[in-house]
């Protein structure tokens, strides 16, 4: 059993988190959402400058809130990939220093590893094999868990997110930012099947289409010229914003469906920001009824970025002996095929203090 502080700040929200294995002792995120806001997407210079200036009081408050201190702490984490490469360095750097500091290991974890950790946080029971569907801003893909840093992509986008396609419709609407959750409570106004929207298929070279790939381009493409047959200040809003809200939930469901049942994988979790689409939810929950699948929707506040997930799959990668050296950088890229590459394989050195003249 392992306790461990991790720390998140990939993007937009400055994150920490103490959980010991898969229980939350406390989970503080700092949002900059409304900073972006004006901007109408995040800035990366921005959220690097508010990370350096929120991280060091995120962690006091995540140690207060699970009255501890620091010989209770195993493990100091940090996201170091794929994320905005300023704002990974400052979590990373923060956790270097601390572990260093507090003499603790140090771990690495790639954030799309955290959010598949998060199902683990709601439903600790869970246990791999089983297919993740992760729909952030920045990714969609069809996992297939094998077992802790042991996974395999088998569907994906070709262009935009799921995430980032709800964020841009929202634009092209005058919606704001971020557009999945404006999108979502119009779309519970309106008729989703007011207009015939395409699926987004991915041709194969071979012929045919790609089982799981998707592709959102096309269906912005085809919002675009939707709003563009109205006057400008006369769009049906809430038409459009449930029309587009179904594509995009009718197009994930096929595609997780198909891959759980050809895998032979019973029980579909899902991640990442766009698990909270009422839309998805209730396609997704309907057709794995059908086909007698079981599917995870963890609680919100672990399906948007956090540092319990990430704290999550740290305690796991440590309990396993797993530590990352303190020259570690970040990656703005990195696929999770990889994440096994962040770690050393050390048992015989793993609670011993670090030695000042030895950081790898
Ligand atoms: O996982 P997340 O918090 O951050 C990363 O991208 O890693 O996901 C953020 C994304 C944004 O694109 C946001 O518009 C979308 O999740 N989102 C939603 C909803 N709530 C958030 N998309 C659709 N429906 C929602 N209710
Ligand atoms: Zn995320």
């Amino acid at each position: 059993m392992s306790t461990v502080l991790a720390i998140e700040t990939s993007c937009d929200e400055t994150a920490v988190a103490i959980v010991s294995d898969r229980q939350i002792l406390s989970n503080v995120v700092s949002s900059q959402i409304q900073i972006h806001q004006v901007y109408g997407g995040v800035v990366p210079e921005v959220a690097s400058r508010h990370h350096v200036e929120t991280v060091n009081w995120a962690v006091q408050q995540a140690l207060q809130q699970a009255e501890l201190d620091w010989s209770q702490i195993e493990g100091v984490a940090a996201t170091c990939a794929p994320g905005l490469v300023g704002a990974l360095l400052v979590g990373l750097t923060a956790a270097k220093t601390l572990a260093m500091l507090h003499q603790k290991p140090f771990l690495g974890v790639h954030h799309l590893e955290g959010h598949i950790y998060a199902s683990y946080l709601s439903e600790p029971d869970l246990h791999p094999p089983f297919l993740c569907l992760l729909v952030s801003g920045g990714h969609t893909s069809l996992i297939h868990v094998k077992d802790c840093g042991i996974y395999e992509t088998l569907g994906q986008t070709r262009d935009d997110a799921a995430g980032e396609a709800f964020d841009k419709v929202a634009r092209l609407l005058n919606l704001g930012y971020p557009g999945g959750p404006v999108i979502d409570r119009l779309a519970q106004t309106g008729n989703p099947t007011a207009f015939p929207l395409p699926e987004g298929k991915v041709s194969l070279p071979t012929g045919g289409y790609h089982p799981y790939d998707s592709s959102f381009s096309g269906l912005k493409t085809a919002m675009l010229r939707l709003t563009q047959t109205f006057p400008p200040d006369d769009l049906p809003i809430a038409d459009l914003a449930a029309s587009f809200q179904a594509a995009v939930a009718k197009a994930l469901t096929k595609r997780a469906i198909a891959c759980a049942l050809d895998q032979g994988l019973t029980t579909i979790a899902i991640g990442g920001g766009v698990a909270a689409n009422s839309g998805l939810r209730q396609h997704l929950q309907i057709a794995a009824a059908e086909k007698g699948l079981r599917v995870l929707f963890p609680p919100l506040k672990f399906c948007t970025d956090n540092a319990a997930m990430i704290a999550c799959a740290a305690a796991d990668h440590l309990n396993r002996g797993h530590r990352s050296p303190l020259t570690l950088g970040v990656q703005s890229r990195m696929s999770l095929a990889e994440v096994m590459q962040l770690y050393l394989d050390r048992p015989k050195v793993l609670n011993q203090p670090i030695a000042s003249g030895n950081l790898s």
